[in-house]
């Protein structure tokens, strides 16, 4: 199994508190692997590190072997796509935020990738100028997707993507980010709140409370976790 990503005792801190408290472990290519744990258990702020929007206090963290902070932040970006529950658009048509990373980087995008894009995520070729302001919220989530796909990132980290659709919709978007790990091969990181996606979805689980990573492993793992806090919240008794 080749690694991916690699996190060598890495803390962060700001002026008040210490957030992350020393997270050591692999995160393997081609592979979902789901954050899981409490609010505030630094989650977030671990993804946002996994990207460069925030850079490590101490310690160290490595993308195909390399560290996050040697790499050009246009490399960085390319690289690594992240979507995060807002899904935050411009204003315009289906096409202008899918084209928004290259048009940043002074490129265009064809039509027919566009599309070819927008097949990937489950949406029609007449969405393609589709107004954003008409999209249901899990179609805004698909054209979230489908923006970071425009780089071919080699990883994708999602925050909580899917934490204000119904169900079908919650369904739809487990299944296409099935279909891009195994389409391309992508690397996914997903932060999630429901447990149940979590050990359906993800063939890794990674338990952080408290700025600290209880428990790594298979997913189907995590439920036999003799680690007392992690079975408190599989028990449903930590928010
Ligand atoms: N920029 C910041 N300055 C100060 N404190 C912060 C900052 N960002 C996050 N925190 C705090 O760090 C802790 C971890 O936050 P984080 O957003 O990473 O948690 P989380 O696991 O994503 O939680 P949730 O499940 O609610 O999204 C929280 O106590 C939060 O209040
Ligand atoms: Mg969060």
């Amino acid at each position: 199994m080749q690694e991916a990503i690699r996190l060598s005792n890495v803390h962060y801190k700001t002026e008040d508190i210490h957030i992350l408290k020393g997270i050591t472990g692999v995160i393997n290519e081609g592979e979902i692997t789901t954050f899981v744990g409490p609010s505030g258990a630094g989650k977030t702020t671990l993804l946002k590190l996994l990207n460069g929007l925030l850079s490590p206090t101490t310690g160290k963290i490595e993308i195909n072997g390399k560290e996050i902070s040697q790499y050009e932040p246009t490399e960085l970006r390319k690289l690594v796509g992240i979507a995060l529950q807002s899904a935050p658009m411009v204003d315009g048509d289906v096409f202008d935020n899918l084209s928004l990373p290259l048009r940043l980087q002074n490129s265009s995008l064809a039509e027919q990738e566009a599309i070819s894009i927008l097949n990937v995520v489950g949406l029609g070729d007449d969405q393609l100028h589709q107004n954003v302001r008409d999209l249901s919220g899990g179609q805004r989530q698909k054209v979230s997707i489908a923006r970071t796909l425009v780089n071919r990132p080699k990883v994708l980290l999602l925050d909580e993507i899917t934490a204000s659709l119904d169900q079908v919709s919650q369904k739809e978007i487990n299944e296409l980010i099935q279909r891009v790990s195994k389409k391309y091969g992508t690397t996914i990181v997903w932060i999630t709140h429901n447990l149940k996606q979590a050990l359906t979805v993800g063939t890794y689980t990674w338990f952080l409370m408290e700025g600290q990573l209880l428990e790594a492993g298979k997913s189907e793992e995590i439920e036999s976790s003799r680690n007392e806090k992690v079975q408190a919240f599989l028990r449903g008794d930590l928010e």
